[in-house]
């Protein structure tokens, strides 16, 4: 019995650390995660341009994010989104995984106005799902609001990004402690199921069985000659 418990338990420890290794194993092994971020300042009539804005570094073991920018804007791309911004147009954001890979990307756009006037300060929300990968990012100014406000070269040469992340943890996940316990458990009622089958196979039948032998015994006795002329 004793025994019986332990070898269970070992089973289970083993199960849950297959199933759970691979991620404590990432976590470890993947200590810096790297997202790419562009941005287009074409106006939304036209198709966008994205141009290379900066980098999020996760470390995903400390869920930190650290943004750093690739280059100051130039005096050029200040006036397009100072542009952007006057005519109340949109600000474009694309996120990928791998350097220049629009497969992989995803996007986002909020109002030119808001990363304009709040001196470039915006706040990236990057969803992951459970393997690590970006399913969706959310860009917004902070703050968000437009006030028609002129702001000073100065103040839009980098940017000053604060980065979160959202991991879909919620999603379905494997859950095999519940699973060996129902399987224990179906396996104890099968077994339990067949004893009693094996139980029950003279008491269950005891009725067709009993009449049977008494009516054998009655014929017998009554005609015993028909028993020699082999009429059963
Ligand atoms: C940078 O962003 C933080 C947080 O959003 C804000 O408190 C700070 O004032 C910003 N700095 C500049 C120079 O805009």
């Amino acid at each position: 019995m004793f025994f019986r418990v332990v070898a269970r338990s070992i089973y289970i420890i083993c199960i849950f650390l297959i199933t759970h290794c691979s991620c404590l194993i990432d976590d470890e092994l993947e200590g810096h995660v790297l997202f790419y971020i562009y941005h287009s300042l074409e106006p939304s009539t036209s198709a966008p341009v994205y141009e290379q804005r900066g980098t999020v570094t996760y470390t995903t073991s400390r869920n930190e994010a650290l943004y750093t920018d690739d280059s100051l804007l130039t005096t050029e791309k200040i006036e397009k989104l100072q542009k952007l911004a006057v005519t109340d147009d949109i600000y474009r954001v694309k996120l990928s995984t791998k350097p220049g890979d629009s497969e992989s990307s995803i996007f986002s756009f909020t109002k030119a106005c808001g990363i304009y006037e709040s001196g470039l300060t915006d706040i990236l929300s990057i969803t992951l799902d459970q393997t690590g990968n970006p399913v969706g990012v959310a860009i917004s100014a902070s703050p968000p609001h437009c006030m028609g406000e002129e702001v000073s070269n100065a103040r839009l040469l980098n940017f000053n990004t604060t980065v979160n992340f959202v991991s879909l943890t919620n999603a379905p996940a494997p859950d095999t402690l519940t699973y060996i316990q129902r399987l224990e458990q179906e396996k104890a009622e099968k077994a339990r199921g067949e004893q009693g089958d094996n139980r029950s196979f003279l008491t269950k039948y005891w009725m067709y069985i009993v009449p049977f032998v008494i009516f054998l015994f009655i014929s017998g006795a009554s005609s015993p000659e028909g028993q020699g002329a082999g009429g059963r």
